[in-house]
């Protein structure tokens, strides 16, 4: 369905709870799928990634309650799972697919996995290796490169295995299939991504070390259920704080936002670029969470690379958006990850803001943005990715002239109320 807005340059004022955190919200209903016992998750995002999850672990036979957002997950441990008799359909969700690879492949079933188009383009390679030399069976296209996937469930041993791209879900996997297998698996991870993971395993009563970018995680560890509290997504956070950057007499406050400095690379780039910003901490236990207080900002163009880049992975198309309001070039390299996203996201975002008018050009691993410029309005596309319909939403904001969204419902994948958030902020 297309999408028709029209803004006359407004302001954002007042306060918002952004929907919970994606990567820890999946993460929650595995863990709790894992685990014996009843695990109750507060704050889960409803939105179809997620639910995408709970579906996959309901044909394994887990019993998933949701009520509001209060998920309760009744299991009896992973090794009371059942075959499932239907292809587990992981939708749009990489984080899905790739997570779930690494706990089917130590079952003692079989399974089929398979997700939409998207993530029929998306390559499990980097999963596949580290699993087969565990002793993974999983065969699929391409040498099992592409889904659909048919693993076959089977007993792993530990690996010593150095992550070739800086990777939560390639590293994720590799901790889940660890937790079945015979044996110490170490990971060394050159560049940290988000361990939403790792806190998580502890928090279900597992025992890691993580120490100078090396992890280890003895298998056969069982797990017991708990509660978790999730906090607020603050990829979904980003894109609010963008919007208010770069509109006039703006202030919002986001209400317990997810601060987990491994995704904190966005506050850490936005305040580099001049932005008013305070980010007040609260008083939580594992996940860490703050009150974020934005303002209007006259913002300058910067370089961004280098390690940062898995701290904001996810929020690079909103900084584009920004940096055509920034004065100055603002360069992001070493990002070459975007361009198997759940759409090439540096052909996407160039093409999608050149249509507006912005000053941006594509390279290799990056992009290159000159501002400020004159945002028009378009006819936008989505390519069915979340991230960058929501990224021509903001844009409406500050455009003159109408802008069309196409296909703006693929943004429920992770921000089910973002027009209603803009609707109430705008007002
Ligand atoms: C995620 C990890 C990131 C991120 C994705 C969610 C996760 O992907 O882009 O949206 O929950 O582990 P990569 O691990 O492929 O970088």
């Amino acid at each position: 369905m297309a999408l028709s807005l029209s803004y006359n340059n407004p302001s954002l004022t007042g306060s918002i709870q952004v929907p919970g955190d994606k990567s820890i919200s999946h993460r929650a209903i595995m863990f709790g799928s894992i685990a014996t016992g009843i695990t109750t998750v507060e704050g889960f995002l409803m939105g179809d990634d997620c639910l995408s999850t709970i579906s996959c672990f309901r044909k394994l036979g887990v019993e998933i309650e949701v009520t509001h957002d209060l998920v309760t997950i009744k299991s009896q441990g992973d090794d009371l799972w059942k075959e499932p008799s239907q292809v587990l359909d992981t939708g749009n969700s990489g984080t899905t697919t790739r997570l779930m690879l690494g706990l089917l492949a130590g079952t003692s079933f079989h399974s089929i996995m398979a997700g939409d188009q998207s993530i029929a383009k998306r390559p499990m390679k980097r999963i596949i290796s580290p699993l087969r030399e565990m002793g993974a069976d999983i065969k699929g296209r391409q040498d099992g490169h592409y889904t659909p996937l048919a693993i076959q469930g089977t007993q792993l041993k530990a690996i010593d295995y150095t992550l070739p791209v800086a990777s939560a879900q390639v590293k994720s996997a590799v901790l889940l299939a660890a937790l079945k297998a015979d044996g110490k698996t170490i990971i060394h991870e050159p560049i940290v991504s988000r361990d939403h993971t790792e806190i998580m395993l502890e928090h279900f009563g597992a025992t890691i070390t993580r120490q100078d970018h090396v992890i280890k995680l003895e298998g056969g560890q069982k797990l017991t259920a708990a509660h978790v509290q999730v906090t607020g997504d603050i990829s979904s956070a980003a894109f609010i704080i963008g919007a208010v950057l770069i509109t006039q007499d703006s202030k919002v406050v986001l209400k317990n936002v997810g601060i987990n400095p491994t995704r904190t690379g966005i506050l850490d780039v936005v305040e580099q670029m001049g932005a008013r910003i305070e980010v007040n901490e609260n008083d939580t236990q594992g996940e860490r969470s703050a009150d974020i207080t934005v303002y209007s900002s006259a913002l300058r163009g910067i370089e961004i690379g280098g390690e940062m880049i898995p701290r904001l992975i996810d929020e690079l198309p909103l900084i584009a958006l920004i940096a055509t309001q920034a004065e100055g070039t603002t360069v992001i390299k070493d990002a070459e990850e975007l361009r198997v996203k759940e759409t090439d996201r540096i052909a996407a975002v160039v093409k999608e803001l050149s249509k507006m008018g912005a000053a941006i050009e594509a390279t290799e691993d990056g992009m290159i943005i000159h501002g400020p410029t004159e945002l028009i309005g378009a006819k936008m596309t989505s390519y069915g990715d979340h991230r960058l319909g929501m990224m021509a939403g903001i844009a409406a904001l500050i455009a003159t002239g109408e802008v069309v969204i196409d296909d703006a419902e693929c943004i429920s994948i992770s921000y089910p109320s973002f027009f209603e958030h803009l609707n109430i902020l705008t007002k």
